[in-house]
């Protein structure tokens, strides 16, 4: 696939199922070497990722579906969880975090680009995200963006073993898109760009 018509093959995408045709070991592979390509500031490698699949991917949903209960009410909570509940039936959900022992060592080295390695593990956090979402797009499965960050880190970090000092950015369920999410639509991109000549 070329690479602009790879970037067109992104969509958000929520209407998915556990009915992938890749194998496991595939995606594993796959999700390595889209972390090891992805650059990052001074070459720091602070982005971190864990992939639930089965119990675990299932059990992540269940608990946000039980913290929603205590601050979502009455009809919007079933909205609330049909939705999470369209996360839960996804094949796997990958975590994004960034080790914050990488970015605070750095911070220390180099204390004039202080303020910048926190803004690049940001950034370099967002590529990865990018790079695996369109990669994902690649092999034919679907994936969206969640940020249930504040509600759910504490949980992951107790339930799935994370190290304190790896923060989490962003949740991305994916797997067999179901019912395709259309197009969105794209404003004037000459009202985005400016070349001088
Ligand atoms: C930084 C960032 C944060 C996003 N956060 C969410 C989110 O929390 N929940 C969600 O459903 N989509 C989220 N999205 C997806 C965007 O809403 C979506 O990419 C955008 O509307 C364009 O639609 P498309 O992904 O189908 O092209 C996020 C996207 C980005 C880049």
């Amino acid at each position: 696939m070329e690479f602009l018509e790879a970037l067109k093959s992104r969509h958000s995408q929520y209407a998915l199922s556990k009915d992938i045709n890749i194998s496991q070991i595939e995606i594993e592979n796959y999700l390595k070497g889209i972390l090891t390509y992805t650059p990052s500031a001074f070459n720091s490698q602070s982005q971190r990722m864990m992939v639930l699949v089965g119990e675990k991917h299932d059990q992540l949903w269940n608990q946000l579906i039980e913290i929603m209960k205590g601050i979502v009410k009455g009809k919007q909570f079933e909205n609330t969880k049909a939705k999470l509940n369209g996360f839960k039936g996804a094949y796997g959900t990958i975590l994004f975090f960034d080790d914050m022992a990488v970015i605070e060592d750095l911070q220390e080295q180099y204390p004039l680009y202080k303020d910048n390695f926190s803004k690049w593990s940001v950034e370099q956090n967002g590529m990865l995200q990018s790079n695996v979402w369109v990669g994902l797009s690649m092999k034919g499965m679907g994936a969206s963006l969640q940020h249930y960050n504040e509600l759910i880190e504490e949980y992951i970090k107790t339930n799935y073993d994370i190290p304190q000092k790896w923060e989490l950015r962003a949740q991305m369920p994916f797997g067999k898109i179901e019912d395709p999410a259309k197009e969105k639509e794209h404003m004037d991109v000459n009202k985005r760009i400016v070349v001088k000549k």
